[in-house]
């Protein structure tokens, strides 16, 4: 069990395009995906993306059941998604609030994609290939964000769209 230290907004490697996953189903691999687990059920969060403890490869994980984080959306199954592909399907979008362990403390209103296919692998390097909507499509999007070196305060319309969770929903 290793819960790496998650990088937080400023430090330039979350600004880095992260590297293709050469190899699947490699010991180091499937380390770094042990430690993302580790992490991310440490520190309450619905997904991670590799380069946040520091690896600047594209791997992302997430998983939403019952979390304090996020008490009342739907359930993601837990994934492990590397070297993803994404295909938004029609031009629907849909706002919603996302926080990002990387950003600790905010949440942002954030124009996401309502209906989108997703293609890659899992650790195993057997393919996935989604067709999802929702805060299911929500949480994929703001993963991959991270792989492109994309935070979500960089795609708010209106920098009023961001506020300290305290503040945005006091009864929490
Ligand atoms: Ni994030």
């Amino acid at each position: 069990m290793t819960v790496r230290r998650v990088l937080k907004m400023g430090d330039p490697l979350l600004y880095r395009r992260a590297d293709p996953v050469p190899n699947l189903d490699t010991p180091e691999l499937h380390a770094l995906i042990q430690d993302m687990f580790d992490t991310m059920h440490a520190l309450n969060g619905a997904g991670l993306a590799a380069p946040q403890i520091g690896a600047s490869q594209r791997v992302v994980i997430f998983e939403v059941s019952a979390n304090s984080r996020y008490p009342d959306v739907e359930t993601v199954p837990t994934t492990v998604l590397i070297n993803p592909v994404l295909a938004p399907i029609g031009d629907e979008m849909e706002e919603g609030w996302e926080g990002c362990l990387s950003v600790p403390g905010l949440r942002g209103r954030v124009s996401r994609h309502q209906h989108l296919r997703y293609t890659g692998f899992d650790a195993m390097g057997n393919p996935i290939d989604r067709t999802v909507s929702g805060f299911h499509a929500r949480v994929v999007q703001h993963e991959c964000d991270h792989l492109d070196g994309i935070l979500y305060p960089m795609r708010l319309a209106d920098i009023r769209l961001l506020g300290f969770e305290d503040a945005l929903f006091p009864d929490l």
